[in-house]
């Protein structure tokens, strides 16, 4: 059988079953200090100005991290060093991937627990320099093993989001051309349709499939728009606009069952933006459609507005299932969807929109139990 990544490295750092008893030596004197360490491991991240912002604004608690790292120094001192361990640790580097944790930071915290452990191994080796010397070359070797797989899981990223430029810069030329291309006949058959219609009066049957065939041309024709709107930046024409009444506009023009309730919160009294109403218009419709989408067949979906530092700041949440952990990381980008149907451009236009507006977004959990996407578009200057 091929060497996984994870023998290859352990050759690579030469980690042997004398290694693993080393570590597990260590375990019962380490044990007690394991929150001690967490403790010191978190004050550092947060008396740094640049590490401590992956800690604000996510979801998770810096208490609930810790008992996060004592559990991962627990595995990492008992072992089983298995494949199984090099999956969870895996999974743990694209956490800090998924929230964009700067790289560099792994390394002065894996310094942080390198020398706390180190301190461990001084108290209790220090009398029987060979266990000493085992245990920290083991301690060592091990520590790099952690850092290899969490820079691999950077590494992984990079890859995947390197094959997906080029996938979109082929991709980007084929839509221009296939798009363009798809309009001539799109637009026969639309006339052809038109002029049927008027022939199909008595044929109750012709008449349900003239109006499928519409309704189809109509879905085609809209995936086309939204094709060629990502690949060529329509310029913006600005002007005032009322976001309030083009939500409830938007509200009112898309369809939704009966089961999904909808509801406005704080939208009056919101500043004009000076932004491109149909464009933003856009970004109403995609997020409105998709929390609709999330909440059917029964469900509520939010639409919130407030004034924050110079932005009107819209919310549009859903009670639906919010999305996947997966998928989080790339939501914004194209090609990524949720949808059995989608092809995941939707939110990839929304982003490219708000941004040429001056303006960011972003996902996190709502109160409701689905997705909330907030937009701030900035309405001074
Ligand atoms: C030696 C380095 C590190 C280790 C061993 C480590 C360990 C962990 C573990 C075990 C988790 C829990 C993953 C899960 O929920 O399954 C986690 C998550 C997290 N870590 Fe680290 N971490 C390291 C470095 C850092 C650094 C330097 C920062 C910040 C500057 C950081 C910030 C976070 C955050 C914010 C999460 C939670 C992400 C989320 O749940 O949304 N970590 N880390």
């Amino acid at each position: 059988m091929a060497e996984t990544l994870f023998e290859e490295l352990k050759r690579y750092v030469g980690f042997t079953a004398g290694d693993e008893a080393a570590l597990r030596s260590i375990y019962p004197h380490a044990h007690p200090e394991l929150t001690r360490i967490a403790d010191v491991f978190y004050r550092r991240i947060l008396d740094h100005e640049g590490a401590r912002k992956a800690l604000e604004g996510g979801e998770s608690t810096v208490g609930r991290l810790k008992i996060t790292l004592v559990a991962w120094m627990d595995s990492l001192l008992q072992g089983p060093w298995d494949e199984a361990y090099y999956e969870r640790r895996a999974r743990i580097g694209r956490v800090h991937v998924r929230i964009a944790l700067p790289q560099q930071y792994m390394f002065g915290a894996m310094n942080v627990l390198r020398q706390q452990l180190n301190d461990v191994l001084d108290q209790h080796f220090l009398e029987s320099p060979s266990e000493l010397r085992a245990t920290r070359l083991a301690l060592g070797k091990i520590l790099d093993l952690e850092l290899a797989i969490m820079l691999h899981t950077y590494r992984e990223d990079l890859l995947a989001q390197q094959s997906r430029v080029e996938r979109l810069s082929t991709f980007g030329q084929l839509i221009g051309s296939i798009g363009h291309e798809l309009r001539n006949p799109l637009s026969v058959i639309e006339t052809s349709l038109y002029i049927l219609k008027g022939r199909t009066d008595k044929d109750e049957r012709a008449q349900k499939h003239v109006a499928r065939i519409g309704e189809q041309l109509g879905i085609a024709n809209d995936i086309i728009t939204k094709l060629l709107d990502m690949i060529r930046d329509k310029p913006l024409q600005r002007s005032p606009v009322d976001v309030a009444a083009l939500a409830h506009g938007v509200v009112d023009a898309l369809p939704r069952p009966p089961g999904v309730s909808l509801h406005f919160a704080g939208m009056e009294g919101l500043p004009d933006v000076p932004g491109d109403p149909v464009q933003l218009r856009q970004v109403l419709v995609n997020l409105v459609e998709n929390a609709i989408h999330a909440a059917s067949p029964s469900g509520r979906v939010q639409i919130s507005g407030a004034t924050l530092d110079g932005a009107v700041h819209l919310v549009v949440e859903d009670s639906g299932k919010g999305v996947d952990d997966a998928v989080r990381a790339r939501l914004f980008e194209p090609l990524i969807t949720t949808k059995a149907k989608g092809i995941g451009l939707g939110l990839a236009l929304v982003k490219r929109i708000v941004e040429r507006h001056g303006g960011t977004l972003g996902y996190q959990r709502s109160s409701l139990g689905g997705a909330a996407f907030w937009v701030k578009l900035p309405f001074g200057g």
